[in-house]
């Protein structure tokens, strides 16, 4: 166990992070989700916490237990993460989407288990919504932060979306490299903000433990605040 800093950054703001995948039901016994373990989000909570926040952490699906002294809100669907998130982010200084949230649900969940039937089958899917983008649009925003995990063109998509999503912040990994990210231990990530100039910044943050990459992912948060 990390022993807390004495400088404790983040004491008296509230951070809201999601973590994990999301579970989208296709009937009462199938699901469509995806690899996400949760460990950088739930390594993110454990060290805003230890930096002094208040943490309440919005959870799909994983193996992990929850750091200790961290409100945990569990769901499962999408739906059900951007519900938990707007009933907690009225109080939030910062927003933090480290959750791989499920881009499509399935546009009818069939009450029964389907039967197999023909050799093709297609399943209907609709959009979800974007929980992160929602957080960023709402009056007085807290501080939002996302993630970018892409397998090709990463400080491109990353600088894209950071624009796009009207982020503070956001961390960039590249997921084509299997060592690194999803259900690893330890990551590598760049970092993407703008200045107060509106200039694309950018830091990378060499391979470290999700712990240590969490620790320098919130203190650089805490310097884009002092700005
Ligand atoms: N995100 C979210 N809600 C969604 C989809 C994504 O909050 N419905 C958040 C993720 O938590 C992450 C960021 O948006 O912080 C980027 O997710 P990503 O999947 O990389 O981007 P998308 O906008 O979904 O674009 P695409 O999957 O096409 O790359
Ligand atoms: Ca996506």
């Amino acid at each position: 166990e990390l022993l807390a800093p004495s400088d404790a950054p983040l004491r008296g703001q509230h951070l809201v992070i999601t973590a994990g995948p999301t579970r989208e039901p296709i009937d009462p016994v199938r699901y469509l989700s995806n690899h996400s373990s949760g460990k950088m989000g739930y390594a993110l909570a454990a060290q805003a916490k230890r930096l002094g926040a208040e943490v309440t952490l919005v959870s799909g699906p994983t193996q992990l237990t929850p750091p200790a002294g961290v409100r945990t809100l569990q769901v499962e669907t999408a739906a059900e993460m951007l519900a938990a998130v707007e009933s907690v982010i009225a109080s939030a200084d910062v927003f933090i989407g480290c959750a791989a949230v499920a881009d499509y649900r399935l546009a009818e969940v069939a009450p029964q288990k389907l039967k197999k039937q023909h050799e093709n089958m297609q399943l209907e899917l609709v959009r979800n919504p974007d929980i992160l983008a929602t957080v960023a649009a709402r009056q007085n925003p807290p501080l939002c932060v996302g993630f970018a995990a892409e397998t090709q063109a990463v400080a491109h998509y990353a600088a894209d979306k950071l624009k796009r999503k009207k982020l503070s912040m956001i961390a960039a990994n590249d997921v084509s490299d299997s060592s690194i990210g999803f259900n690893s231990d330890s990551n590598a990530m760049t970092l993407f903000w703008q200045d107060t100039n509106g200039t694309l910044q950018q830091r990378a943050l060499e391979r470290a433990s999700k712990a240590q990459i969490a620790e320098q992912i919130l203190r650089q948060l805490t310097v884009l605040q002092s700005q």
